[in-house]
């Protein structure tokens, strides 16, 4: 359901997914044999968002499931986390053409779905999957600079790594994936910090302990500016595809 105004106002993870389903808002609807609206616990504190759906995922409705999925999984084992720890979902919620990247009219035509989902988990810890979807929160992001990063945006933890897909073509990707999911326990801790409550300056009778010092977070966290609308601002060149070179989530194909 939608308001008067553009506004929607879904109420649940699970509308969304019905609204998704029929949605034909993009021309990526003619394509599929189902849309991806995401799956995981309506409950998760983190969120991870992949590029879109393969050939795998179209087939199910379930993101990442074929063999960048595999990796995933495998990554979160390391961690340890599973699925039901976390939401899963794309950028964009429909499979294109040839697993070919999202094209900017795309992206803008599913934002409302991913900006709501985000509204109603209200997750502390962003992780998104390779360049589109770092672009999504941060315009001036580099997936090469800033995968494995602990970052702050808009008060929540924005934690980009690799594209997995980029992992099961380069084995040094890969490697990296490894030890930068292992950042993944630090950056919900930092999450934690940053949504508690600032600390009261000691009164002048206590003591500060030892313990108090070391809870203060030693490094400030570089906050990232999102782009008001990052969508509408995306231009076709940011979306050749750099790191996630073409074909990568063919991979998923397998
Ligand atoms: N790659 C993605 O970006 N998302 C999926 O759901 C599967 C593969
Ligand atoms: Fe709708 Fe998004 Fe699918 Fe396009 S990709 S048809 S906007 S759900």
């Amino acid at each position: 359901m939608t308001t008067g105004d553009t506004r929607p106002s879904w109420t649940s993870i699970e509308e969304i997914g019905d609204v998704v389903r029929s949605c034909t808002k993009c021309a990526l609807h003619k394509g599929r044999v189902n849309a991806v609206p995401g799956s995981g616990s309506a409950n998760a504190r983190i969120i991870i968002i992949g590029e879109g759906p393969g050939f795998n995922e179209d087939q199910q409705g379930l993101p990442f499931i074929g063999r960048s999925g595999k990796l995933l999984d495998e990554l979160l084992a390391a961690v340890p986390i599973v699925r039901d720890d976390v939401f899963i979902t794309n950028v964009v919620k429909c499979r294109p053409p040839d697993n070919r990247d999202p094209l900017p009219d795309e992206v803008i035509a599913c934002r409302p779905y991913l900006k709501r989902q985000m509204e109603l988990l209200d997750p502390r810890v962003i992780v998104t999957l390779g360049r589109h979807s770092l672009l999504r929160f941060y315009h001036e992001g580099k997936i090469s600079k800033d995968h494995g990063k602990i970052l702050r945006w808009e008060g929540r933890i924005l934690f980009p790594l690799y594209h997995p897909a980029a992992g099961l073509r380069n084995p040094a990707i890969k490697k990296q994936l490894q030890e930068d999911v292992l950042q993944l326990p630090e950056a919900v801790r930092e999450s934690i910090r940053l949504s508690a409550p600032a600390p009261q300056p000691p009164q002048p009778s206590t003591e500060v302990s030892e313990s108090q010092i070391a809870e203060q977070p030693t490094q400030p966290i570089a906050e990232v500016p999102e782009t008001p609308e990052a969508g509408t601002q995306l231009s076709e060149t940011q979306f050749t595809n750099e790191t996630t070179e073409k074909g990568d989530r063919q991979l998923g194909m397998f």
